[in-house]
């Protein structure tokens, strides 16, 4: 397939996946950067490709916000997947509502239940997972390739946008007139859940503002 992919456009690439695998792919998308401009793609081609997001419970209102323009927006679905209900509770419970901040098992502890399980759920029975992770984003993300075996989730993850730079992507995003989270001109990059993301300073890594109060990778362990 990475063969087939080579040369490419982003829309082609996509017709290509959702033709080879039908009713078997599906797009994570956090309303990031790069996740509009791929929900731009499979939208206004009508490709094949189902989309959702995880709802961590914990998200920003700027981020619900932009969810119900882009779905104004494009008139399409997508699917929310929430978090266990009971295993919240007994988090929340036994640890209280912001456990992340003392350790990093507990913020791996809360990432697991927000987002790690329920994308379990969303990825049964899926056979391609695509994702808008770039190579620019960080180590870890330099190494990925566009077109790979998931071993943990037992699919292929297709990630389009890999050796897309941060200015393809705004090009891209202000070319379509795409909608974005009004947070990134408040000085937001990479937008996760509301109590672990800042704003970062110019010249900062664009992952500074993730779990920054961490020294370890900045992953959440959906892509690790
Ligand atoms: S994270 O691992 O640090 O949270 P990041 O925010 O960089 O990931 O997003 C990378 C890719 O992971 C996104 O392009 C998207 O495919 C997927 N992703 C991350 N968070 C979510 C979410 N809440 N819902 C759906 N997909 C997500
Ligand atoms: Fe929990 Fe923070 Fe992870 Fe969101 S990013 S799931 S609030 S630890």
């Amino acid at each position: 397939m990475k063969d087939q992919l080579e040369g490419l456009n982003l829309v082609d690439s996509l017709r290509l996946i959702a033709g080879t695998y039908p009713g078997g792919v599906v797009f994570s998308s956090s309303f990031g950067q790069e996740d509009q401009v791929i929900s731009d793609a499979i939208w206004k081609n009508d490709l094949a490709i189902s989309i959702f997001t995880l709802d961590t419970g914990r998200l920003f209102q700027d981020t619900y916000e932009l969810m119900d323009i882009t779905k104004a927006k494009y008139k399409k679905k997508f699917k929310t997947y929430f978090p266990d209900q009971e295993a919240v509770e007994k988090l929340v419970e036994e640890k209280g509502f912001n456990s992340f901040y003392e350790s990093v098992e507990n913020r791996k502890e809360c990432c697991s239940i927000r987002k790690i399980q329920p994308l379990k759920k969303a990825l049964a029975g899926a056979k391609v997972w695509i994702t808008g992770l770039r190579a620019e984003q960080s180590d870890n993300r330099s190494g990925m390739e566009i077109w790979e075996w998931d071993e943990s989730n037992q699919v292929f993850k297709f990630n389009p946008l890999i050796h897309w730079t941060i200015e393809e992507v705004l090009e891209y995003l202000k070319e379509n007139r795409v909608p974005q989270n009004r947070l990134h001109a408040k000085g937001f990059i990479s937008i996760g859940c509301q109590p672990c993301t800042r704003a970062i300073e110019p010249g900062e890594h664009p992952r500074a503002g993730r779990w920054w109060w961490e020294e370890s990778k900045k992953e959440c362990g959906l892509h690790a």
